[in-house]
């Protein structure tokens, strides 16, 4: 078997392009959406994604504002910011770019994001929502990979699906997500006994993990949906998944690449629960 590839670039474009559409909408009745970002510190890692998400706000219509702070910024200095941007009734979505240096307590930041604009979907009354099965905003990693099982015409109902990892970014809010949409939800960790027995019977796998190859054709059952979070680079400078592609997409019926597979998703999730953050602003 050679599997279908679930292309994220091509579902991000669409997906964006209807975003950006509603977006003017939105605009033309008097609300921009508006996207605030805050960067810590200088990981290089982090630069490149707050500078996709600015750019990724500015090509769908949206303003965005960027507030950098250096790596000994005291956690005060943010947390003013963040409660001035919670007052700005311009400003929709929030969003704090982690990891955080040291000194803060990430926990107490994502707390002091209004949870009405805490567009990453990570504070804990957006979390308990979501958990709770009720509106709230989505994390949009995992959002963005329910959405490509959609469009790519994934039975999630009544699937058994494992979810490698269980951070609370990714993998718990995946496994909610599942569960929701009806599917046998096995979560696995580093300290799960038969991870190779749990993968090879699952039809849906989801692996993030953050080690690069993890999950290799001979694991997997065949036919099964394979979609990987994972963004790793090698020594050599090459980015690969958690999946190891190759020998994957000779047993998966459907998979995605990395790069061009959930990465793109994300942003345009964050896209999605921005404007979404605006209608409700506006309404
Ligand atoms: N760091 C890694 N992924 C994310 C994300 O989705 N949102 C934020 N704010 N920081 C991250």
């Amino acid at each position: 078997m050679t599997a279908r590839i679930l292309d994220g670039k091509a579902i991000a474009e669409q997906v964006r392009e209807d975003i950006a559409l509603k977006a003017a909408q939105l605009t033309a009745q008097g609300t921009q959406p508006c996207l605030a970002v805050i960067l810590v510190g200088s990981d290089p890692a982090s630069a490149v994604y707050v500078r996709n998400k600015v750019a990724a706000c500015e090509k769908a219509g949206f303003r965005s504002l960027k507030f950098e702070y250096a790596a000994d910024a005291q956690p005060e200095t943010v947390l003013a910011k963040i409660a001035e941007l919670n007052a700005d009734a311009s400003v929709h979505g929030i969003l704090v770019q982690l990891p955080l240096p040291k000194q803060f307590d990430e926990e107490a930041v994502l707390e002091a994001i209004d949870p009405a604009k805490d567009v990453d979907g990570f504070h804990a009354e957006n979390f308990g929502m979501l958990l709770q099965g009720r509106e709230s905003f989505y994390p949009c990693t995992p959002w963005g990979v329910m959405k490509m099982l959609e469009v790519g015409g994934v039975q999630v109902q009544g699937a058994d699906a494992v979810v490698i990892g269980r951070s609370n970014i990714v993998g718990k809010p995946m496994a909610v997500m599942l569960l929701s949409a009806g599917a046998t939800v096995t979560v696995c960790h580093s300290k799960t006994k038969d991870l190779a027995g749990h993968v090879k019977r699952a039809d849906i796998v989801v692996a993030a993990v953050g080690r690069p190859n993890f999950v290799t054709g001979d694991m997997l059952k065949p036919g099964a949906v394979v979609i990987d979070v994972g963004i790793n680079r090698l020594p050599s400078g090459k980015l690969c998944g958690d999946v190891d592609f190759e020998s994957a997409s000779q047993v998966a019926s459907l998979i995605t690449p990395v790069p061009g597979g959930v990465g793109p998703m994300t942003i345009t999730m964050l896209l999605g629960n921005t404007l979404l953050a605006a209608q409700r602003a506006a309404a």
